[in-house]
């Protein structure tokens, strides 16, 4: 690090100059009560910090109309095109040609898996990782578990090994690793840990807020510090090693998904995309949700905070909403494109937050709040498609796919991933001709779970079960694997 050998009082001396001059100058206010050791930590810590980039984030924040940011007012939008999920037989041939495509190169090693779980679940407000909740309506399995078993599946299924990158954040990176330790990483033997980029929070004047007095308050740097951090981890030189140029992203809030789907892989394959994204049919017009629009004929990404409430409730000639293609979460990445956006400053929009995030005050004190205090930067994946040649929007049934926990109560919550998780091993077990009771949304009266090591999807449970001999009574607490 630049000066790392002048004496500490003059690199201390131009760093708090310099934050002055950015209007910064609060962040060494407890300066003159710190140790030598608690100034070295706060000065090293501020050294790091990239002063005009964050007084121009501060900026678009404070003067939104000059905005270039991904949060600005979108104009003249409609819906963008993409691959619809199979109407009539020719679709379903396609589809078909997809899955096996998908399946070769999954028997071909090409595919590897990345979660991110570097977020801080602010709104389920849990202080341990999110990945460690227990979501399944009898085994109470975490969320990690979940996702592991689906990848142990699809390796007895492949015949091939799956490596596993997971994404966390400085918060949650230590009971991350705890979590699986405990677990004996549920069996898999090719799990690779890496941290994300940090960005300081500020408050709503634009100024760094400290954590402590001889911390600043940092905050992980959105979904899109995946691809920077694939590559300074040195994560894309394992995947080049193991001859995997696939990668199979989601979220691990999200115990519904196909971690390894053989129909997108292979439209990702045919139509050599180099990021492609699962979307649904957004449920309802104020849906929290980020959806695709095209505007001037290109694709773009747009948060739903950012959608005035004309814009949400447009609809096409049709009656359908005109803004209706949503973001699932799910993602495939070509490795040569993360390589090539992740090795330097790539122009993502920036996304600006509010959220809860530790801080003190005037005389160091933590501050409780039940309510945003600050801002936090984030790039967000799906802005990629900005910079990417060919990409792809594949639609997919959010009944089978899309369930995220985001809040405590209510929806996207626990509560509503069971409901979710009990009616799609409900509409598996009824497409295997089982009879099931259920009311008139799909949902059974009582608790049953189908382990992901039993099956994975629709399809690869209707294959399983029918080999049975004998097939079990459904009733509470029914438990396949
Ligand atoms: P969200 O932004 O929706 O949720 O992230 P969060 O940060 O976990 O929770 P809140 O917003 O504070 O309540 C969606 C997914 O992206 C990951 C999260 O772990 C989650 O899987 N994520 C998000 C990261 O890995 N890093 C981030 O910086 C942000």
């Amino acid at each position: 690090m630049k000066g790392e050998n002048r004496p500490l009082e003059d690199r201390a001396a131009e760093t708090i100059e310099r934050f002055v001059c950015y209007g910064q100058g609060q962040v060494f206010r407890f300066w003159d009560t710190l140790s030598g050791e608690q100034r070295l930590g706060l000065l090293q810590e501020a050294e790091q910090l990239d002063l005009p980039k964050i007084s121009e984030y501060v900026r678009q924040f404070l003067f939104p109309k000059h905005s270039k940011t991904g949060d600005a007012p979108a104009k003249n939008l409609s819906s963008p095109p993409y691959l619809n999920l199979p109407e009539t037989r020719s679709e379903q041939i396609i589809w078909e040609e997809a899955y096996k495509e998908g399946e070769a190169a999954l028997a071909d090693g090409r595919v590897a898996v990345l979660t991110l779980a570097g977020g801080q679940a602010t709104r389920l407000g849990r202080v341990e990782p999110k990945g460690t909740l227990e979501v399944t309506p009898v085994r109470k399995k975490s969320l990690f578990q979940v996702l592991a078993e689906k990848i142990r599946f699809a390796e007895q299924r492949y015949g091939r090994p799956i490596h596993w990158f997971l994404m966390t954040s400085r918060q949650n990176h230590e009971a991350t690793l705890q979590f699986f330790r405990q677990h004996k990483s549920f069996g898999l033997q090719n799990i690779h840990f890496f941290q994300q980029g940090l960005l300081p929070a500020v408050d709503f004047q634009g100024k760094i807020l400290l954590e402590a007095k001889d911390h600043i308050t940092m905050q992980p740097n959105g979904s899109g510090g995946a691809i920077p951090a694939l590559v300074s981890s040195g994560s894309v030189k394992i995947l080049r090693d193991l001859g995997v140029d696939i990668i199979s992203l989601c979220q691990v809030e999200n115990p519904l998904v196909n971690v390894i789907d053989p129909h997108f892989i292979g439209f990702h394959l045919q139509q050599k995309s180099e990021i492609s994204f699962r979307v649904i049919q957004k449920s309802y017009p104020e849906e929290p949700v980020g959806i695709f629009a095209a505007r001037e004929g290109k694709t773009i990404f747009i948060e739903y905070t950012s959608l005035q409430q004309e814009q949400l409730l447009a609809q096409e000639p049709s009656g359908k909403l005109q803004l209706h293609v949503a973001n699932a979460g799910i993602y495939l990445l070509d490795r040569e494109f993360v390589q090539t956006f992740g090795r330097g400053d790539y122009s993502l929009s920036l996304h600006i937050a509010r959220k809860k995030v530790p801080t003190i005050d005037l005389e160091g004190h933590p501050i409780s709040t039940d309510s945003p205090n600050g801002l936090k930067f984030e790039q967000v994946l799906p802005d990629l498609l900005t910079l990417a040649s060919r990409f792809l929007l594949l639609e997919g049934r959010r009944e089978q796919i899309f369930s995220p926990i985001k809040n405590a109560q209510g929806l996207n919550s626990l509560q509503t991933c069971h409901q979710d998780q009990l009616k799609l091993f409900t509409h598996w077990l009824l497409r295997a001709g089982q009879e099931i009771p259920t009311d008139n949304t799909g949902l059974p009266p009582f608790a049953i779970e189908i382990s992901p090591l039993f099956a994975d999807n629709e399809r690869t449970f209707l294959d399983r079960w029918a080999t049975l001999p004998l097939k079990p009574n459904i009733a509470e607490g029914s438990y396949i694997e």
